[in-house]
């Protein structure tokens, strides 16, 4: 009996050690899942799991509620059909300690060009693309998105979990100006979030953090979008909802965007807090409208002119923020607070240069900036 379990020891070894992979498609043989139909069987007994070349009908979720410690791979294009009119989302994947991964060449495609009308959100019927609720150090790496029919992935109620070396491309929505609402992260009521060394080419905001607190994102490229952007006060009753502190961009680059940092809060919430927010690193290039732009004013999904004190921003760090700024609208600061509503803002070595007007802020000066 030993002998017979110290041989199986041993073929594990150098099978495992030798030729990984011809352990894996042998053993996991039963875990790969190649229709939809197969999707809960193997997600309800398999703990390493390989999506190929799956095609999800129109209409239907893939939704991958994965057991704990799971490894689960996309191989090949998965493919979301996109005759019904719906709101998605197209996947969900839910777990606690998993991991999930992209193979080389692999991708995930929205069919975004379905649905685009140059309309987004205003036009319903499009789905939602990507949407992950996981925690005790799950990660996500090498996933690569195409065409998003409207926002691209969405992080609620996450607690420890890194993304990385993302690829989101929704640049095929530039043409015609038909891409609206392509945000390519929200994050919302997560805590210890990280996404870094990722590319997003989209239409909307590269970044958007709603709420949740030590929330990480370094070497990001963004390019075609509205930047890097916290948008606090997504509630109107609950203010539990509208708190977001200990959040920090480093080494990004964003490029060919409406903004380069936005920074708005919800005049129509009801109370809420932004504290300890750093954005350092930062180049910015081909910017079209600001270069950083803090506004207290947002209501109804536009600014208003009419800033509010509801959610106070205390501790707003910009560390080396620099590049240019191109075309009639440019402006490289606009700061438009409520009479008190802002304060703790430390600025240092803010350089955006090329920009057609005047810098410009209301209720609040930050420190070295000519406004
Ligand atoms: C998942 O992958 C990791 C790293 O390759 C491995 O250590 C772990 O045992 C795998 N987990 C499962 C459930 O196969
Ligand atoms: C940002 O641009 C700089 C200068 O071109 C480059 O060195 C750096 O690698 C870029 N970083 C990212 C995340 O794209
Ligand atoms: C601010 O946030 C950073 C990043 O999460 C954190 O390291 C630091 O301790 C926070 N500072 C305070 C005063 O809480
Ligand atoms: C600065 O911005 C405020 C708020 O939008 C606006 O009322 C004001 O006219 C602007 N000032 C200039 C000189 O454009």
């Amino acid at each position: 009996m030993w002998c017979f379990n110290l041989i199986i020891v041993i073929t594990t070894i150098v099978y495992t050690t030798s030729s990984p992979l011809y352990d894996e498609t042998n053993l996991g043989a039963g875990c790969t899942i190649t229709s939809y139909s197969e999707v809960n069987t193997v997600v309800n007994s398999c703990t390493n799991i390989i999506i190929n070349g799956l095609a999800v009908p129109p209409g239907k979720t893939l939704e991958l509620d994965l057991k704990s410690g799971t490894n689960l791979t996309f191989q090949g294009t998965t493919s979301f059909g996109s005759s019904t009119k719906w709101e998605g989302p197209l996947i969900t994947i839910t777990g606690n300690n998993i991991h999930v991964n992209g193979a080389t060449g692999s991708k995930l495609d929205g069919q975004g060009t379905n649905y685009w009308d140059g309309k987004g959100d205003v036009n319903p019927g499009k789905p939602k693309f990507f949407r992950i609720k996981a925690t005790g150090g799950s990660t996500f790496s090498n996933i690569h998105l195409l065409n998003c029919p409207k926002q691209c992935v969405s992080i609620q109620n996450s607690n420890q979990i890194i993304l990385s070396k993302w690829t989101v491309d929704v640049s095929a929505g530039d043409k015609n100006n038909l891409g609206h609402n392509t945000d390519g992260f929200d994050i919302s009521d997560s805590e210890a979030v990280t996404i870094k060394d990722s590319v997003i080419m989209n239409q909307d905001d590269c970044v958007a953090v709603n709420s949740g607190k030590h929330l990480h994102f370094s070497n990001l490229l963004c390019s075609g979008g509205h930047g890097l952007s916290l948008s606090v006060g997504m509630s109107k009753t609950d203010s539990s909802k509208n708190q977001l502190s200990d959040v920090t961009f480093t080494d990004c680059n964003v490029t060919n965007s409406r903004n380069g940092i936005h920074v708005k809060t919800h005049s129509d919430a009801t109370q809420g807090s932004v504290n300890n927010i750093t954005y350092k690193n930062i180049h910015l290039n081909g910017i079209t409208n600001y270069g950083i732009n803090v506004q207290q004013d947002y209501a109804g999904g536009s600014s208003n002119g009419t800033p509010t004190n509801n959610i106070p921003i205390k501790g707003l760090t910009m560390n080396n923020i620099i590049g240019t700024m191109t075309g009639p609208n440019s402006e490289a600061v606009f700061v438009l607070c409520g009479t008190s509503g802002c304060s703790g803002f430390d600025w240092s070595g803010v350089s955006i240069t090329g920009a057609n007007k005047a810098s410009n802020c209301t209720n609040f000066k930050p420190p070295g900036i000519n406004c």
